[in-house]
């Protein structure tokens, strides 16, 4: 068996993007997706996710083990013997991520998980000292498959544990005091996605930039900025030396002929499919950039179905941008972030 993990309220999403992929699959509790079966027909058991990845799911943990115990000493002690028995074999002489968590947002399960995760590694410490100082708490950066040993909690008196995880790769950002918006935490968040954030003298056409929380990420790591929005730009972004303002339809803007800017953004608070249909998809037709960060909010569409048809064969991203991600990110509410790289 399966799990994901994912934010509460999302449950029944992931259900149908699970589905969709070809997993029989059902809700475990909050936060929680129980996978059942066999992985679906054509795919593997490595992988058998959709393409790029879960959106709905920041976690999949892989045959968890189900640790219980009525009291912080009982589970520490429960999930201690199934890590020594796991571990037998093995030469553990690197770094290894040791993260406890809480699945949904139940009141003290946290609390519960940080409580077990010092008795454990007190445990640990006694029994395999060279393997507990090697232990690294924090969930890893970055989205894809990691070892380690990773312990959610799904209720008081019981956690899922495993070895190997795959996760999404959603982050809380820290803030900026001059970013203009909250906007901003999300466009950084997304370039966790691309594993690479613009550089200096890159260049970024941001659709939709105003009050400038994208435009002032960019821009504040030395990219040139084409800010494309009717709106006023403000805090760090106004009369930013490296953010060129233009007060023009973001539908109709165009790159100078042969132009190619190195990356394009997107936050319109618009309709998704004509978004992609009116937008994107003619940016990547024509190759206007060579990548992208956008962002597709659900507004009154159903969010499982719109990702079916962003990831159908014939969508504008299977085919000008293959291997682009949709993730709904941490910093994310009723929207998509969707980030590409055009080959
Ligand atoms: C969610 S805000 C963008 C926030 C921005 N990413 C930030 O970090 O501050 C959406 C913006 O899209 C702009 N907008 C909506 N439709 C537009 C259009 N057709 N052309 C240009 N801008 C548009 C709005 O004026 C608004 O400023």
């Amino acid at each position: 068996m399966r799990v994901l993990l994912c934010r509460s309220g999302c449950e029944e999403h992931l259900v149908r993007e699970a589905v969709d992929a070809g997993w029989s699959a059902a809700v475990r509790g909050p936060g929680a997706v129980a996978l059942t079966g066999p992985p679906p027909v054509g795919g593997t058991t490595s992988s058998a996710r959709p393409p790029g990845g879960w959106a709905f799911a920041d976690t999949e943990l892989t045959e968890p083990f189900e640790a219980a115990g009525d009291s912080v000493n009982a589970l520490a002690a429960a999930i201690n013997d199934w890590f020594g028995q796991s571990i037998r074999g093995d030469t553990i002489d690197q770094p290894w991520p040791c993260v406890f968590t809480a699945a949904g947002d139940a009141a003290g399960l946290a609390r519960r998980a940080t409580a077990v995760e010092k008795a454990f590694g007190e445990l640990l410490r006694r029994r395999l000292g060279r393997v507990a100082r090697l232990s690294t708490p924090a969930r890893p950066a970055g989205r894809g498959a990691f070892k380690g040993l990773f312990v959610v909690f799904t209720a008081f008196d019981r956690a899922l544990v495993t070895r190997t995880v795959w996760l999404g790769g959603q982050r809380r950002m820290a803030d900026d005091d001059q970013a203009p918006s909250r906007s901003y935490l999300k466009v950084e968040e997304a370039y966790g996605l691309l594993g690479r954030a613009p550089q200096p003298g890159e260049t970024v056409c941001d659709l939709g930039a105003a009050p400038g929380g994208w435009s002032y990420s960019a821009a504040s790591r030395g990219a040139r900025v084409t800010a494309v929005d009717n709106g006023p730009l403000k805090g760090g972004a106004l009369d930013h030396p490296l953010i060129d303002h233009r007060r023009l339809d973001a539908f109709t803007f165009r790159p100078t002929s042969g132009q190619r800017f190195d990356w394009l953004f997107c936050d319109l608070v618009e309709e998704p499919h004509h978004v992609m249909r009116g937008l994107i998809e003619p940016w990547l037709a024509e190759r206007w950039c060579r990548q992208f960060v956008i962002v597709l909010k659900f507004g009154r569409t159903d969010p499982p179905g719109l990702l079916r048809e962003l990831r159908e064969p014939g969508s504008a991203l299977a085919r000008y941008a293959p291997g682009a991600v949709v993730a709904h990110l941490h910093h994310n509410r009723d929207e998509f972030a969707v980030t590409g790289v055009l080959p």
